[in-house]
């Protein structure tokens, strides 16, 4: 099929790579030139395990093409994906204009021919219909552009005459379908998906060529496990398929922050949360996944959802307090390394600490509301010299947002000169490093553990003072 995706971060550019993989001719459009270049070249302006190597061979196979010209991906697809960002505003709602703007484009250089336009990106709920009236508006301006000398040249009057409603056979649908992909793991979770959501109001037409789309991944076609049955598609109405999105991930923060607020009642009682979490996760009604006690939740889609829902929900006059105090456990938590590290060295000016990872998970290079960024401006403020070693951001470069902070190439590096360490993202290279050599570089071989992510006895026994969070 013919595939347009406009918008290529995370979210689209997977999406765009996973859908010329399997078959579709996809054209990736996105209004940042030196990504589109970039991408030309086949590479990926994102971290993402085996991302390149599927942009690389589908690009050569003729079925994965990227361009700023957002006329040309509209005139090509059938299926038109929407994936630019829905950031949050100061005010916790979510930020639609670039999803606005999309939505406009496409209004205004559609040009007859059956078309479905699928919101890929997190929005409001209500948003597809919202989208509908942009587009048809955006149809409308074209229009009267178009009009527009024509009826000049009849002679005034022109403002009368000017069609504000659209006129011709302009038809299209307006599709949901939320992405539940995780970045570290995007283009497993796309070939691998637990469900795929379909919203609309039109349940015929639409959801058919969405079916289709997906046919090859709903057979697990290229899932890592073939044998398993086809993936559940959820066929719905346009706003529950909004709400299932915001609910999935307002669910998963809750549960966090409730492991959080368990591991902080262990650390007074001297119980061991991971022993907890072990326990009640074999409940299956539980389940063991998003039971890791740490130092929260954050990243680019976890705060901004659950600050979107809680606002429409004050919108329509309901209170979410289960929600806010998610919310409010998180914020607290975040700030549980410097507690942890006041605790250990009682006055933090001048003293030097080392993180261990800056992304807000492993796996990926996203600094999108990291817990780290918090982290090192309680640090800072608190008056201590700050340094970190990323696997990934030591390597790119990246320092949006890191300016109180030097950035190590090795850990080593990192440890040397340390009164204590932090560890903040779970990288799996963490888990190799010298500790013994990294013990005797510091001043105190100290070491929080923020994601009880490493094994105390053996840290133990590489000389460090072990802290872990509710443990
Ligand atoms: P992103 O910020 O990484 O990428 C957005 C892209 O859209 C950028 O490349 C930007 O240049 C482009 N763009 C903005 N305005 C444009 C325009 N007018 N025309 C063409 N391109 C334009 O965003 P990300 O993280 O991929 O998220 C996209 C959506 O997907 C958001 O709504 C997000 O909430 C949702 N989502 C994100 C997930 C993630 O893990 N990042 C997971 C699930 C959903």
């Amino acid at each position: 099929m013919r595939v347009c995706v406009i918008g290529t971060g995370y979210v689209g550019l997977v999406t765009g790579a996973c859908l010329s993989h399997i078959g579709h001719h996809v054209i990736c459009v996105d209004n940042n030139e030196a990504k589109v270049k970039l991408m030309q070249a086949g590479q990926s302006p994102i971290f993402e395990p085996g991302l390149s190597e599927i942009m690389q061979s589908s690009i050569q196979s003729g079925r994965l093409e990227f361009t700023t010209d957002i006329a040309a991906g509209v005139e090509h697809g059938e299926i038109l994906f929407i994936a630019v960002g829905t950031p949050a505003l100061p005010n916790g709602e979510s930020d639609t204009r670039y999803v606005e703007a999309v939505a406009r484009g496409i209004g205004s250089n559609l040009k007859g021919g059956y078309k479905v336009i699928v919101n890929k990106s997190t929005v409001p709920i209500g948003s597809g219909d919202w989208v509908r009236m942009i587009v048809l508006d955006g149809i409308a301006e074209r229009q009267k552009a178009e009009a527009q000398p024509v009826l000049a040249t009849a002679g005034g009057g022109v403002d009368e005459v000017m069609p504000s409603a659209v006129t011709g056979d302009y038809d299209f649908d307006v599709v949901s379908n939320p992405e539940f992909l995780r970045e570290g793991s995007a283009v497993f979770d796309t070939f691998n998906p637990d469900r795929i959501v379909l919203g609309s109001n039109n349940n015929d037409r639409p959801i058919k060529l969405m079916k289709e789309l997906y046919a090859p991944i709903v057979e697990r076609q290229f899932a890592e496990v073939k044998s398993v049955p086809p993936v559940p598609v959820v066929v719905t109405d346009l706003s529950s398929a909004e709400m299932i999105k915001y609910a999935a991930n307002a669910f998963l923060a809750t549960k966090i922050s409730f492991i959080n607020e368990v591991a902080n009642i262990c650390d007074r009682v001297g119980a061991d949360v991971s022993q907890v979490a072990k326990g009640i996760g074999l409940d299956s009604r539980i389940g063991s996944k998003f039971l890791q006690a740490g130092l929260g939740w954050g990243g680019s889609c976890f705060p901004k959802d659950v600050s979107a829902l809680i606002h429409t929900a004050d919108d329509y006059g309901y209170e979410t307090q289960l929600l806010k105090a998610a919310v409010s456990v998180n914020e607290r938590q975040r700030l549980i390394v410097v507690e942890k590290l006041q605790q250990a060295l009682k006055i933090l000016k001048g003293k030097t600490i080392g993180l261990l990872g800056l992304t807000f998970k492993p796996d990926t290079d996203d600094l999108r509301d990291a817990p780290a960024l918090n982290v090192i401006e309680n640090l800072a403020r608190l008056g201590a010299k700050v340094k970190a070693y990323d696997p990934i951001i030591s390597q790119t470069g990246m320092r949006h947002g890191l300016s109180d902070v030097i950035v190590e190439t090795d850990a080593e590096r990192l440890a040397d000169g340390c009164d204590a360490l932090a560890l903040i993202t779970e990288w799996e290279q963490f888990l190799s490093l010298d500790y013994i050599k990294m013990a005797k570089l510091m001043n105190t071989p100290i070491l929080i553990d923020g994601r009880n992510f490493l094994n105390q006895p053996v840290m133990e026994e590489a000389g460090f003072r072990y802290i872990g969070i509710g443990r």
